[in-house]
């Protein structure tokens, strides 16, 4: 027994109340209607499956069709994707877990293909990605090189959060998580490299952080602060993300959040800045961690943090995959079992909702 385990002590915080510190970090499956972007009907399995971890943070949901990656990716616009979104909080609540909706828009990560009406994706400034591709239902593309979007689109942008914000609620949400991380359209504001503004949302850092800042506003207007996450992703390179000074950005960007006293800040650390050292004593509230590296992150990997006070709670992505109760088998040492790596996105049930638990795998 590693019953010690601090991931597994309960947690009281400001706004969240959770049976233990470990969180499922936001993981895209690629498995909603493409039609209607509503969530799978097994959606609501694979989560109530998944509920003993403190917090479920969901894949990432468009909150306005500009902000969709590729084929099937839900949304939280629609009427029927809130219906679609009400039976997966409930079958989450039933089974007393805590569910958040993490609301992404990909800015220049996108492509005609995956737009409406087959429009150039938007971004804060028309810069390529150069070196790679992007899934597309013709396959494997390159990108296009994005729009840069006007004042009036930033705007209707902000307000979409808001929007599927309040679809959250409906949706019967503990609340949302923003998702300001790995290169999509939030950090794309935030990094010098990728915003090229030189009017109010760029040209110096406050302009290079209003976007992020008008939109958590705008939320928690929406919603109240209690009900709303930000994740973060400093330093990370992905999607050719290059922040000149990382330190400086976060360093403000958590200063001028820490007052509104959101739900959590939810940190990637990634690269040589050491983000959650750096930004755990800027932040007053709730912090949760994640590491993203090539392998899936371990136990041990969690505990340090939680055990060195870097973070309240941590968040776990591969493991959840195909371990739906990890927390039990992180309690009772149980052996982790392996996902398979060519079932992660699209598809059905298989490797979706057929991981067993543990007691369904003992004979
Ligand atoms: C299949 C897959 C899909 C992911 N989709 C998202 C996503 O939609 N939103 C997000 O913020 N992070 C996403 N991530 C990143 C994870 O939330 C997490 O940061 C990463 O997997 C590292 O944690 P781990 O080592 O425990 O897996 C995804 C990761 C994986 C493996």
């Amino acid at each position: 027994m590693t019953m010690a385990s601090p991931l597994l002590h309960p947690y009281e915080g400001p706004h969240l109340t959770l049976p233990n510190r470990i969180a499922m970090a936001p993981m895209t499956r690629g498995r909603a209607d493409d039609v209607t972007a509503v969530p799978h009907p097994l959606t609501r399995h694979y989560y109530a499956q998944r509920a003993a971890a403190g917090l479920i943070v969901t894949e990432g949901i468009w909150p306005d069709p500009r902000g969709k990656a590729g084929p099937g990716i839900p949304g939280l616009v629609t009427d029927e994707q809130v219906a679609g979104w009400r039976e997966v909080t409930g079958d989450v609540h039933a089974v007393g877990g805590t569910i958040f909706a993490q609301l992404w828009h990909v800015g220049r990560m996108s492509h005609p293909l995956a737009q409406p009406g087959g429009a150039t994706p938007l971004a804060p400034s028309a810069v390529r990605i150069e070196s790679e591709q992007i899934f597309t239902h013709e396959g494997d593309l390159d990108h296009v090189t994005p729009r840069a979007m006007t004042i009036a689109e930033i705007e209707e942008t902000v307000a979409a959060f808001a929007a599927a914000a309040r679809n959250a609620v409906r949706a019967g949400f503990d609340g949302v998580e923003i998702h300001g991380a790995n290169g999509y359209l939030f950090q794309q504001f935030l990094a010098e490299n990728t915003n090229l503004r030189t009017d109010r949302f760029g040209g110096s850092l406050d302009g290079r952080l209003r976007f992020t800042l008008d939109v958590v506003d705008a939320v928690v207007a929406a919603i109240g602060a209690g009900r709303v996450g930000l994740r973060i992703s400093p330093d990370n390179p992905e999607n050719e993300i290059a922040e000149r000074d990382p330190r400086g950005t976060y360093r403000a960007l958590v200063d001028a959040l820490d007052p509104l006293g959101l739900a959590y800040l939810h940190v990637i650390e990634r690269g040589a800045y050491g983000a959650l050292a750096d930004l755990r004593p800027r932040w007053s509230g709730t912090l949760i961690g994640n590491f993203n590296g090539p392998e899936a992150t371990a136990q041990r990997a969690g505990e340090e943090v939680i055990a060195a006070g870097l973070a309240d709670v941590f968040s776990f992505g591969r493991l959840f995959i195909s371990n739906p109760d990890l927390p039990a088998r992180f309690a009772t040492g149980a052996p982790l079992a392996p996902y398979i790596p060519d079932l992660v996105y699209g598809g059905e049930a298989e490797g979706y909702v057929d991981y067993p638990a543990l007691t369904a795998a003992r004979p």
